[in-house]
């Protein structure tokens, strides 16, 4: 997406080589009909997959998704993160997966209350950057415990120097992502063509 590259030019800042701030206008401000230019594009690029609700995680995944279930007409559904990673056992009405985060080298749960994905669900998940690809991994086992189908994965930012498309890929989802950045450093940012 032309207009997104542009954006991440003009105001994303790089932290080292690693982490790619977009605090501006994804991560902490939303510039809302921009956002929306994004919904409308993850639209163009899933019509045709059957959507019938739209899973992301909290926080920056929701904006997005929020945005797109807009385009679709379908209900946006987000996972909640709980900092401490071990199941809750005893809560039978939820939907739980471990995700390890290397960015925070850590682990925390997400939970899906399970009337909100049902059986037969073609779900899309969106997110706003894929490192590793284990929030993404994370939520399609989510899809998958409920007995719903993975429509495909839709990212804002993928971060194309980590492992998170191969992650994906290999557990067989289609992935899109709006922008791919192969690399970040003194020659600026390196988008993939
Ligand atoms: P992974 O899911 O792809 O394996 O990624 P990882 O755990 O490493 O990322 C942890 C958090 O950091 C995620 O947000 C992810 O979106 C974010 N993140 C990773 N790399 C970058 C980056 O280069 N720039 C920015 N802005 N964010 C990045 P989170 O902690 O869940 O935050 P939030 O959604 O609650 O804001």
């Amino acid at each position: 997406m032309k207009r997104l590259k542009e954006r991440i030019v003009k105001d994303g800042k790089v932290i080292g080589t690693e982490i790619l701030k977009v605090d501006n206008f994804l991560n902490h401000q939303v510039d809302v009909p921009f956002i929306d230019e994004i919904g409308k594009a993850f639209y163009e690029l899933f019509k045709d997959a059957g959507v019938t609700r739209i899973l992301t995680i909290e926080a920056s995944g929701i904006p997005v998704a929020f945005a797109a279930a807009r385009f679709f007409g379908v209900p946006m559904v987000y996972a909640k993160k709980f900092p401490n990673a071990v199941k809750d056992e005893s809560a039978e009405h939820l939907y739980q997966s471990e995700v390890y985060s290397f960015t925070k080298q850590a682990s925390y749960n997400i939970r899906v209350t399970k009337e909100y994905i049902r059986p037969g669900d073609k779900i899309l998940i969106i997110d706003d950057f894929l490192a590793n690809g284990k929030a993404a991994a994370g939520l399609a086992d989510i899809v998958h415990q409920a007995g719903a189908e993975v429509a495909g994965i839709g990212i804002v930012i993928e971060k194309g120097f980590q492992n998170g498309r191969q992650t994906v890929e290999t557990l067989g989802y289609r992935i899109e992502s709006l922008a791919i950045v192969d690399s970040m450093g003194e020659n600026g940012i390196v988008f993939r063509e």
